[in-house]
């Protein structure tokens, strides 16, 4: 399998895609909601999704998509499949806050991450990894930071709602980091959290409840950027995002003693 070769065909898509996010980004738009009332979908995230998967299809027959407005194509028999999220932080997107991005990643049957691409379609920074291949943004190999004390550490989280409780959650956990670490930030976008790890920009970041399509391709680009990824007990293997912690690698048992004390 020629991952760099896939690297590249993802990378045209995803700059195609980007395209069509910023066709609709300053148009009146209609929201609706999905799971919950803070859950929301526009056309932009349908429309984004439909050229994406048609392009995927297109290049890569053979291959599964999850998209996160679709649902699945061909995603039982396939060895290898793609998880594609076409608005990650559609609040943003919605009030117009210019930070969210498009994010596409291959995986294999394991959920191992082989490919990963992550574009902000309003700087149109591009970030991507293919596994043993390094990470770059905009062409440019990068690496997580060298920040090796949480009172130097610029972290960041997020605050998923759970439908069966009408709760926000992880807040216990970001009170107890506060007083720690330099700063903490809830941007809302994972995908573009994580390339930010990646791009040592941010030391640190953790969250729960996320699916594959919000943070596949930003796993790839933390662990190909020299950071580390494990969920809250400190585990690598198979994250599908319902607890994920990505650092530096030098902050990472700090971060884990933090949130499994405060959790
Ligand atoms: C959301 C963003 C947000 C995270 C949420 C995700 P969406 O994705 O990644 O940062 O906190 O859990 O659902 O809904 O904008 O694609
Ligand atoms: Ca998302
Ligand atoms: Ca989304």
């Amino acid at each position: 399998m020629n991952l760099q070769a896939i690297r590249g065909t993802a990378t045209g898509i995803i700059q195609q895609a980007a395209a069509e996010v910023m066709l609709h980004y300053d148009r009146p738009r209609e929201e609706q909601t999905k799971s919950s009332v803070y859950d929301i979908v526009t056309e932009g995230d349908k429309a984004t999704e439909r050229l994406i998967v048609a392009a995927l299809r297109e290049a890569f027959p053979d291959h599964g998509i999850y998209g996160e407005e679709g649902g699945g194509i061909n995603t039982e028999n396939a060895e290898y499949c793609w998880y594609i999220d076409p608005i990650d932080g559609t609040s943003n997107f919605a009030s117009r806050i210019p930070f969210f991005s498009i994010s596409m990643a291959l995986a294999d049957r394991d959920l191992n991450p082989l490919v990963g691409v992550v574009i902000n379609p309003i700087s149109r920074a591009l970030f991507s990894a293919a596994v043993g291949h390094g990470a770059t943004r905009n062409g440019v190999p990068i690496q997580v930071s060298q920040t090796g004390k949480l009172e130097n550490a610029i972290l960041c989280s997020g605050f998923p709602y759970v439908v069966e409780t009408k709760k926000r959650i992880n807040v216990d956990t970001f009170m107890a980091f506060l007083p720690q670490v330099r700063d903490l930030g809830r941007f809302g976008s994972a995908a573009l959290e994580l390339s930010y790890v990646a791009w040592g920009r941010l030391d640190g970041y953790w969250e729960l409840r996320l699916n594959p399509w919000d943070c596949m391709a930003g796993i790839l680009l933390v662990r190909e950027a020299g950071g580390r990824v494990t969920d809250y007990s400190g585990g690598e293997a198979g994250l599908d995002g319902s607890q994920i912690v990505a650092s530096n690698g030098l902050l990472h048992e700090e971060m884990l003693r933090v949130i499994n004390e405060n959790g």
